[in-house]
């Protein structure tokens, strides 16, 4: 991963404006202080997407066969999972595949033993890239999984591209697939900004990796975590900016910030109903059905492979 790291770092931090790719924020110190971040009170879309999947799941395993394939794309923790495999009629299989490999193995480790009938196949891999399944499908065929506001850090043609390669990789199958539509600017700084100050070490912990991994000397406390609300299309853009102008080591090159300069580190990308509902169609998907909470701004979308 190294090699890439730094080739993409180098990319990003000498364009203007400096970025960097937000699949980087993901090691085991990054995941760990995601799931942290969706136990606190002001990131709601975890809240809200959790009181939705007991109905949705439910829902759902009215559609399927027994002995289904469950595959799940940014499986993380693997806490939301369990309202799937529970509700399901004898799930055959759980592929999880996510790109920060020793969380991933002990997400796994900690969940298989609760499910003693269920294939558990831990896949590490980056879905920003095509995506082959390790085993073939039960005899149930396969249902996909993407929970969360992922989708929303692609920007909208690399969501569409997503699940494009998605539908390559489920095959002809049924996609459970979260979007979040917040427009209330107050709401999205607490969750996005404040999170119980988990946020800004989540995204300084990117850092701190180029220092581990790629060789750079960034002096993080040098970097305010800040986030932008900006429109067409709406989103919420997270920086990392310098408070002083410095020149920092990266492999063999250096790196220089002017005062205030920032680097994005990620983008959520924020949609109606209607708006994902497009882009699905154009990949591919056709939608089937909708959960949102009255008030509430997160939805699970069921969607359909188009043959
Ligand atoms: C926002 S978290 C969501 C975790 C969990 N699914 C949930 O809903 O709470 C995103 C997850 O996707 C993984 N991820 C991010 N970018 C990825 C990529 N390009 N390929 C594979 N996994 C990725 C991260 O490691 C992380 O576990």
């Amino acid at each position: 991963m190294s090699d890439a790291f730094l080739r993409d770092a180098l990319a990003g931090l000498t364009a203007v404006p400096k970025t960097l790719p937000g699949k980087y924020l993901w090691d085991e110190i990054g995941s760990d202080l995601f799931d942290r971040i969706c136990h606190s009170a002001d990131y709601y879309p975890t809240a809200q997407e959790t009181a939705l999947l007991p109905q949705a799941a439910a829902d759902v395993a009215r559609q399927v066969r027994p002995g289904v394939t469950v595959v799940e794309f940014g499986s993380g923790a693997s806490r939301k999972i369990r309202t799937l495999l529970d509700a399901l009629p004898e799930p055959a299989a759980y592929i999880a595949i996510d790109i920060s490999g020793a969380y991933l193995e002990a997400a796994i480790r900690r969940l298989a033993p609760d499910y003693p009938g269920i294939a558990m196949v831990p896949v590490c891999a980056d879905y920003s890239k095509p995506v082959t399944l390790p085993v073939q499908a039960g005899p149930g065929g396969i249902l996909g999984f993407y929970p969360g506001t992922s989708i929303g850090n692609f920007d909208p043609s690399e969501a569409g591209r997503f699940l494009e390669r998605a539908r390559k990789t489920l095959g002809p199958s049924l996609f459970l697939v979260g979007a979040d539509g917040t427009a209330d600017p107050e709401r999205l700084q607490r969750a996005y900004g404040a999170a119980d100050g988990l946020m800004a070490a989540f995204h300084r912990n990117i850092l701190t990796r180029l220092n581990r991994e790629c060789g750079a000397d960034f002096d993080t406390d040098n970097f305010r975590h800040q986030i932008r609300l900006l429109p067409d299309p709406f989103r919420v853009e997270a920086h990392l900016v310098a408070t002083r102008p410095e020149t920092y080591r990266l492999g063999a090159h250096t790196i220089a910030f002017a005062a205030s300069e920032s680097i994005r580190t990620d983008t959520s990308h924020k949609y109606t109903a209607d708006a994902f509902q497009a882009l699905a169609r154009e990949a591919g998907w056709q939608p089937r059905a909708l959960w949102q909470a009255e008030g509430g701004s997160f939805k699970l979308h069921l969607l359909q492979a188009q043959d």
